[in-house]
């Protein structure tokens, strides 16, 4: 058998896997324009405006309302739907931490639903169980690229007369049965940051297709300023300024222009690296629910350890030896269990919102709230994507996870 690399042997690849992303000419142009414009701010400019009515077209909604970041397209959505302060907000425990600030910014309380096991979808059954008299709003993160199973989510939503909102950060141009994640809820939200499908290196995008949550949703991002009328700013309601300058409108109009194709192709990387996984015994790729299309942000899997005789971390970095960048554990834990709402340690040395009286009763977080994310976090495997990734490149990643596997099932001593 061969010698893994961690041990001495000879490693599957020598060369990085590309890791640049698409961005260049086009790009560029837009941004002379700005440039030579010599105005910079959304207001009075031509870029943010257009892109967010491209990327509103391209989603088939009629509002799209741009932002500094993807922290920032949640807050703008929750700022949209205005909940009373001490409001619950169900979502899920595996995300970056932008996607609850916002809840805790809006003086309100995040109460977490466990995950599915194996698609890291918010569980629809968990969702119904954890609504209450001051849950207004369910925010679904479609984890990785891939969307939650929306149907039962929806329905659950619109039985109990709550607000839909998508955080699909990861999953630009995700599909489920024939519909794009973002688009299914009440309010989208999307990040621009670097990593993501398309980026103009921080920024943020809220889409929907409601007319009134739309106007909230654009004077949030802006103050709460209703530009264009005469008389005094106005300063309608309590707001941020959140607009997204020029500048990345200018990157985020080409980015759009160019997702189709980025997203086409990560997918044929995922969905390549899925089927040639799956004749690897002992390793799981990503299940796919049925009418799902992944955007694959990232690409996540586990390992069977009762076949492959190693942890998770001693695999990942086996792969890591052979010259396939593999991380654990994503987070490492539920969002719960950071300081932020484990110790609920928010505002000077207040736990508001959580103190609050008019949140008259008491939330705690603690480890075993979601078992199953606390266990996809411990058996989780990631590795990155990107749309420069060749046959040949998804075929080392195969051959470097296969022999890694192979290693372990036979020889379970590194
Ligand atoms: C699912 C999810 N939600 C929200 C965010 C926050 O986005 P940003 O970093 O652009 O503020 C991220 C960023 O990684 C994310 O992955």
């Amino acid at each position: 058998m061969e010698e893994l690399a961690i041990n001495g042997g000879p490693r599957i690849r020598l060369k990085e896997l590309p890791s640049r992303r698409d961005i260049g000419s086009e790009e560029m142009k837009e941004l002379v324009d700005v440039i030579w414009s010599g105005n910079l701010n959304r207001v009075g400019g031509t870029k943010v405006s257009a892109f967010e009515k491209e990327f509103a077209m391209l989603y088939g909604v009629k509002h799209g309302v741009a932002s500094t970041s993807g922290t920032a397209s949640i807050h703008v959505a929750l700022g949209a739907i205005n909940p009373e302060p001490c409001s619950e907000i169900i979502t899920g425990p595996i995300s970056d931490i932008g996607s609850i600030v916002p809840i805790l910014w809006q003086n309100c309380i995040p109460v977490f639903a466990d995950v599915d096991p194996e698609t890291y979808g918010l569980d629809p059954e968990d969702v119904e169980r954890k609504i209450t008299d001051r849950t207004v709003a369910v925010i679904a993160i479609h984890l990785f690229g891939q969307c939650c199973d929306m149907d039962p989510l929806l329905k659950i939503c619109r039985e109990h007369g709550l607000y839909l909102i998508e955080d699909a950060s990861q999953a630009h141009l995700a599909e489920y049965k024939g519909r794009l994640a973002g688009t299914m809820g009440d309010l989208g939200c999307f990040s621009l940051q670097q990593s993501k499908q398309m980026t103009c290196g921080d920024g943020g995008i809220t889409i929907t297709s409601n007319d009134e949550l739309a106007e909230r949703a654009r004077l949030f991002a802006d103050k709460a300023w209703p530009r264009g009328q005469a008389g005094d700013r106005g300063y309608l309601f309590l707001a941020m300024n959140y607009r997204m300058t020029e500048l990345q409108g200018a990157v985020a109009l080409a980015q759009l222009r160019k997702v189709q194709d980025i997203v086409a192709r990560r997918r044929r990387v995922g969905d390549t690296l899925t089927k040639l996984l799956s004749e690897v015994e002992g390793v799981n790729p990503p299940k796919i629910l049925p009418g799902v299309k992944h955007s694959y942000w990232l690409y996540p899997l586990t390992i069977d350890t009762g076949i492959i005789k190693a942890t998770p971390e001693e695999f990942a970095r086996a792969v890591s030896a052979e010259g396939i960048p593999a991380s654990t554990g994503y987070i490492k834990r539920p969002l719960y269990m950071f300081s932020i709402l484990k110790d609920q340690a928010t505002y000077g040395s207040s736990h508001c919102p959580f103190d609050c009286p008019r949140y008259n009763r008491r939330i705690q977080y603690k480890e075993g709230d979601c078992p199953n994310a606390e266990k996809v976090l411990r058996e989780l495997i990631t590795i990155p994507v990107n749309e420069f990734y060749t046959d040949e490149d998804v075929n080392d990643i195969f051959r470097a996870i296969s022999k890694v596997a192979r290693y372990y099932r036979e020889n379970p001593k590194a």
